[in-house]
């Protein structure tokens, strides 16, 4: 699919209206990661270079159609006016009475959309109101792709229409980790549930060269062989699926690595004392906590043969330490790699970035998605709405 870009565009005396995701974590009022605000920057000051008036559309948590003054995107205003090095009018009422009042070269931010009930039902109406109020769509907003709102779908279809800069690098990475990617591919899936992920593990089995299974997931896989998992977090009625996904990998010629040895403990919290046993002798009053140093080594070689790495969800409870390890052992090798020039390696996914990040290892990845759900979605080999609205 095609889309157009900021290049294709005449945005010179333009009011242009950018969907964008700021859909950041809050504490006490204070933006704990501006991840998303920062990424969203060069698309933003290139509208305003090329003589454009910005005005951001975005939504904050879900409000489900009314007025919540604690999801008011107001309270972002500040974090977004750091990022950007300007002051933003943020348009809490009549969108079009106060957008009009703006020069050229002024940044707005319209109140969070999903105060509308028109936003998430896609309403044409809506669409149309906000499409109103300017003269091109720029949608910068992938993480939000995966759903058919009016500001990300419907208004696609009422205004010349092009991909921002965040998106464009979104699609492009994206692409370039399962698209057409280069060979060995191999995949990291962690998390905790199969049942979650099924989709996700049916499309890779068929796209990747070798999926590597962590987490919560891996327990079922090694239940499903009939291997005693103990107290372990899994899905005792999913093995008969996790048995299809590995005959219908076997088929397609995708190895599944599973772990060869595990880290156990008999409490779920920080510290707690922990054993490394083989992935077949988990104690019947343990639970598997991470994958051992074996496992590891087994997944560095992996790494070591393939050209093309994508990861999401981690491989143990990365959250209480030390059931990191294999999570930041085995990111850090894709890191060295990938600085090495010898791997692509993308990453998406809440807590994959979060671990990413804690690790230190995100930095030196090829590239780290801002999406969660959507990034899921696109692994799932699903059609984005907000993509396929773009789409020439
Ligand atoms: C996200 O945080 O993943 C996006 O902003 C989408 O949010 P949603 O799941 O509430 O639609």
């Amino acid at each position: 699919m095609s889309w157009k870009t900021l290049d294709d565009m005449a945005l010179d005396g333009k009011t242009v209206l950018i969907r964008v995701d700021i859909n950041v974590p809050i504490e006490d009022g204070q933006v704990t990661d501006d991840t998303r605000i920062q990424r969203i920057v060069p698309t933003v000051h290139e509208v305003l270079k090329k003589g454009g008036k910005a005005v951001l559309m975005a939504h904050f948590g879900r409000p489900k159609g009314q007025a919540v003054p604690e999801m008011s995107l107001g309270q972002i205003v500040p974090a977004l006016e750091k990022c950007l090095a300007r002051s933003v009018h943020f348009i809490d009422g009549d969108y079009g009475a106060r957008l009009g009042e703006l020069e050229p070269g002024s940044v707005a931010l319209l109140e969070n959309l999903r105060f509308n009930p028109g936003e998430q039902k896609n309403d044409e109406g809506f669409a149309q109101r906000l499409a109103s109020l300017g003269d091109i769509y720029v949608n910068d907003a992938f993480s939000a792709a995966h759903r058919a709102h009016a500001s990300t779908e419907a208004i696609a279809r009422l205004l010349p229409s092009c991909a921002g800069r965040l998106m464009q690098a979104e699609l492009s990475a994206l692409e370039a980790a399962l698209g057409t990617p280069k060979r060995p591919v191999v995949a990291v899936v962690g998390g905790a549930k199969v049942s979650t992920k099924l989709d996700l593990l049916s499309n890779l089995v068929e796209k990747t060269d070798h999926l590597v299974i962590g987490g919560g997931m891996a327990n079922t896989f090694l239940a499903a062989q009939d291997i005693d998992v103990g107290k372990s977090l899994a899905e005792h009625d999913m093995t008969s699926t996790a048995s299809d996904i590995m005959a219908k990998a076997s088929t397609v010629g995708c190895t599944i690595h599973l772990p060869s040895d595990v880290v156990v403990a008999r409490e779920f919290k920080a510290g707690a004392p922990h054993e490394t046993v083989g992935a077949d002798a988990c104690p019947a009053d343990a639970m598997i906590l991470d994958a051992g140093p074996d496992t590891v080594a087994q997944l560095e070689a992996v790494f070591d043969d393939c050209e093309t790495l994508i990861w999401n969800g981690p491989l143990g409870a990365f959250e209480i330490p030390p059931f990191d390890t294999a999570t930041n052992a085995a990111a850090a090798k894709a890191a060295e790699l990938t600085k090495a020039g010898k791997l692509i390696s993308v990453a998406g996914g809440g807590d994959t970035v979060a671990a990413l990040n804690v690790s230190g290892a995100a930095d030196n990845f090829t590239y780290i998605s801002t999406a969660g759900g959507a990034f899921l979605e696109w692994m799932e080999g699903k059609t984005l709405p907000g993509v396929a609205a773009l789409g020439g």
